[in-house]
């Protein structure tokens, strides 16, 4: 027997092992794993190069209207290329609702645009942004149940934020249906008096952005979301942790058998607020939130990581261009409140972090794959994605270990940036198969837009309530009254 590709030579890394082996593949799929397998059509010599399973990325924001109505740099197929270019093979972003508009439209919608464009597997979160009866009972349940099990809600930004009721209605929505609910979690109030203060002192530029957003309000709202949790077991993903307190709020409830999964992303981890003080309104190009932290915070993250306390690494790709119609848009003189959140972050989301834990030495080329791959596509339930294994999707990205690269505005998105740019990192995916299709190879892409496929999920073990009710869930300890 013949098989269509045969990956020879290579250093196999999963999450749990690192071994010398040919890898086969037939058709769409990993057909064997052994020492010398028989021949196949085409052969891969992977001699002293790293077989790795393509990245999991499960927080990327594409072909996305912000809060403020401002649609973000990419489109799908800009997003997917440059997220095959470093070695990522899966991507979860976002359906994102707007108030007004019907829930199951905007899927339809996004679907739409990814059958259009995306080179690479995809999945959509549900964000819900008007948890109205008719999104609450009918759409947000069908949907979940018709295969995209993760619900995204914000709890702050004017335009999207839901109140916490709305947040309990959705958080039981999901319970009954079966989803995983994924939150931005910082406390409104505090951001929003903070940056009226600032703004009415003068203190625009960029910089005061990271003031804008202090730690105390990360903290706050981790406490109150982890408190809904426990009032009604539902199992929650923490998104973008990005302090040392947050982390360690999020320790304490795991502690205790809270059902919660937690997130953070390169630039928590390889940035400061330093990074948006510069010259004029350059700064921009780093504003995100939560915005980047300090070097002990960084250690925190590093730690809570490796401990377990935190699961997934993704980038919070969310691409604006550095002119009018993204960063810039305000017109001249704009405040720091008025520049779009976000930076560009699919494409180097796994070199940068290759780098920092396996040529640095943090942490180990099996934590590597686990972080970016394999826990983010069981956590989200990614059926043959994350890892390799006979019968698993063929996604697989063979890695030049010892490639050092100084990162350069090359990327392949469209943001017209890199907030990465200068810095040399060791290591670099070079060939990306995806779905046993080689799609880049000597830094060349070849996959047609829209050969992506959308990814429907199973409900998995993380969307499952722990079954231990509170006293005031519980329906039958409530005197009879139907609550829920
Ligand atoms: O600043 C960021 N990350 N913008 C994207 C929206 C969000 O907060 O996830
Ligand atoms: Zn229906
Ligand atoms: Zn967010
Ligand atoms: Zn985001």
């Amino acid at each position: 027997m013949l098989y269509d590709t045969v990956i020879r030579n290579g250093v196999i890394a999963t999450a749990t092992d690192v071994f010398k082996a040919d890898l086969a593949i037939t058709g769409e799929t990993i057909a064997a794993i052994g020492a010398t397998l028989p021949p196949g059509r085409r052969e891969i010599d992977a001699t002293n190069r790293l077989v790795l399973p393509g990245g999991v990325d499960v927080h990327c924001h594409i072909e996305q209207l912000s809060g403020g109505g401002l649609m973000n740099a990419d489109s799908f197929e800009s997003a997917t290329r440059s997220a095959a270019f470093g070695g990522t093979t899966s991507v979860i972003s976002f359906a994102a609702q707007h108030r007004g508009a019907r829930l199951s439209t905007v899927v339809e919608d996004y679907a739409a645009l990814a059958r259009r464009g995306a080179v690479i597997d995809y999945g959509f979160h549900l964000m819900v942004a008007n948890p109205d009866q008719q999104t609450v009972e009918h759409d947000l349940p069908a949907l979940i149940e018709a295969g995209h099990r993760s619900v995204k809600v914000f709890m702050t930004y004017d335009a999207v934020q839901v109140s916490d009721q709305q947040l309990l209605d959705v958080m039981l929505a999901a319970r009954g249906a079966g989803a995983l609910v994924c939150v931005h979690a910082e406390n409104h109030g505090v951001l929003k008096w903070m940056s009226e203060r600032l703004v009415a002192r003068g203190y625009v530029l960029p910089k005061f952005h990271a003031v804008s957003h202090p730690r105390a309000a990360e903290v706050e709202a981790f406490h109150r979301l982890i408190a809904f949790s426990e009032l009604l077991d539902q199992p929650i993903m923490i998104f973008h942790v990005s302090t040392a307190e947050g982390a360690a709020v999020i320790r304490d409830a795991r502690g205790r058998g809270v059902k919660i999964f937690a997130e953070t992303c390169p630039h928590y981890l390889l940035m400061t607020a330093q990074d948006l003080d510069r010259p004029g309104l350059e700064g921009a190009k780093w504003i995100c939130s939560p915005p980047q932290r300090t070097a002990a915070d960084q250690e925190a993250l590093w730690r809570a990581l490796a401990l377990g306390d935190l699961q997934v690494l993704s980038s919070d790709h969310a691409p604006y261009r550095f002119d009018s119609s993204g960063k810039l848009s305000a017109g001249d003189n704009p405040t720091f409140k008025q520049m779009a959140n976000g930076m560009p972050g699919l494409e180097l989301r796994q070199p940068l972090l290759f780098d920092a834990m396996v040529s640095q030495g943090r942490m180990g080329l099996s934590k590597f794959v686990e972080l970016t791959a394999t826990a983010p596509a069981r956590i989200y339930d990614l059926p043959g994605k994350g890892s390799l294994a006979i019968g698993a999707d063929a996604d697989v990205a063979i890695w030049n270990p010892e490639r050092r690269v100084t990162l350069a505005n090359d990327l392949h998105d469209n943001a017209g940036y890199n907030p990465f740019e200068g810095r040399t990192v060791t290591g670099w995916p070079e060939t990306v198969l995806r779905r046993g299709e080689v799609i880049v190879a000597e830094g060349v892409i070849n996959a047609a837009p829209g050969s992506g496929r959308l990814l429907l999920r199973p409900a998995g073990e993380a969307t499952r309530p722990t079954g231990r009710l509170s006293a005031e869930f519980d329906p039958a300890r409530n005197f009879g009254a139907d609550l829920y």
